[in-house]
């Protein structure tokens, strides 16, 4: 990214390249979008409880793959990638019923994103932990 000066007497014109260089575009993702509010949601399809919708975070620019969920009137964002071998967990809009369940290997988990049941993981001694749930996005 260029260099700002500070001092407004000092600017010039940025050169025609920055605007469509890769790299400058790399950046200003880094650097700008992926550490800002970013608005996501005004429709009015949250009515009923466990609603979640899958979505991807600025897309076609940042595609990180997230689902919303409503809970009891409380608005959540997380991962929509298995915590097991990232398999997208929701692909369409729908109503959790009890469980999102991993339509790969069978992961389970409940709509406050918290891991709840993997098939053939009895005896397992380090399984779950708190890297098995799904990560949250904060929300305002
Ligand atoms: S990828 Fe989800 S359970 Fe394996």
């Amino acid at each position: 990214m260029q260099n700002v000066n500070t001092k407004i007497e000092k600017s010039n014109t940025l050169p025609g390249t920055f605007y469509y260089s890769n790299e400058n575009f790399e950046n200003v993702k880094l650097k700008i979008f992926e550490k800002t509010w970013q608005f996501i949601d005004s429709s009015c399809s949250f009515k009923e409880n466990n609603f979640a919708k899958p979505f991807f975070l600025l897309d076609d620019f940042i595609d990180e793959p997230l689902f919303l969920i409503v809970n009891n009137n409380k608005f959540s964002c997380f991962s929509n990638v298995c915590t097991h071998r990232g398999n997208i967990l929701l692909e369409v809009p729908t109503i959790i019923k009890n469980k999102i369940v991993c339509g790969y290997h069978g992961k389970q988990f409940n709509t406050c994103g918290k891991f709840s049941f993997m098939p053939k993981t009895e005896g397992m001694l380090n399984f779950p932990s708190d890297v098995d749930n799904l990560s949250s996005i904060d929300l305002i």
